[in-house]
């Protein structure tokens, strides 16, 4: 709650002052293109949420994180939504933890002026094997809102088209995974 409040009290500074609607993570050899056409909306599940940032981090098509010496991840880029609530994420396809049943994901969280700091389930893909029947239930329950992302696939690039519904509500953030908050505080 402390990070929602003093984010909220102070302007958004480092990577979120200047943070766009269109972001992108660079790509390396032999990486399959993901874009991620986001929708974020208000807790009335409605109205566009207009001005917020949104934060993503995932893994290379290995599965790494490649974290640097700070803890943070290689892969991660920050937006913040236009006017009807829309971002784009041109990134790379995540490759899932080595051995590990995890479905392959990209983290989302977002914050703002007006929205405490809080996550997202992160997004799945519907073509993953990893992806089990539970999960998928879980996520069609959401219905427009559901995590695990069918969209389309155009030329070898993946193009998914999430939803997402603020919660009033913030998250407790573990020390270890603020990093992204951590670069958008204001010193
Ligand atoms: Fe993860």
């Amino acid at each position: 709650m402390f990070i929602a409040l003093a984010l909220a009290a102070a302007p958004l500074s480092g990577p979120c002052a200047d943070a766009a609607p269109v972001a992108r993570i660079e790509a390396e050899p032999g990486d399959r293109g993901l874009d991620v056409e986001g929708l974020v909306l208000q807790p009335d599940g409605e109205t566009p949420a207009a001005g917020v940032v949104v934060y993503a981090y995932q893994t290379g098509a290995d599965g790494d994180y490649d974290a640097g010496e700070n803890g943070a991840p290689a892969r991660r880029a920050w937006m913040k939504t236009d006017a009807d609530g829309r971002f784009e994420l041109r990134t790379i396809m995540p490759g899932g933890y080595p051995g590990s049943r995890e479905p392959a994901h990209v983290h989302i969280f977002f914050w703002g002026e007006d929205t405490p700091a809080q996550w997202t389930p992160a997004l799945n893909f519907s073509e993953d094997e990893r992806v089990t029947d539970e999960v998928r239930a879980r996520s069609d329950a959401l219905g427009d809102f559901g995590f695990v992302m069918r969209g389309a696939n155009m030329d070898g690039l993946r193009v998914v088209y999430p939803k997402f519904k603020l919660k009033p509500q913030g998250d407790r953030f573990e020390t270890s995974i603020r990093h992204g908050l951590d670069a958008c505080e204001a010193s």
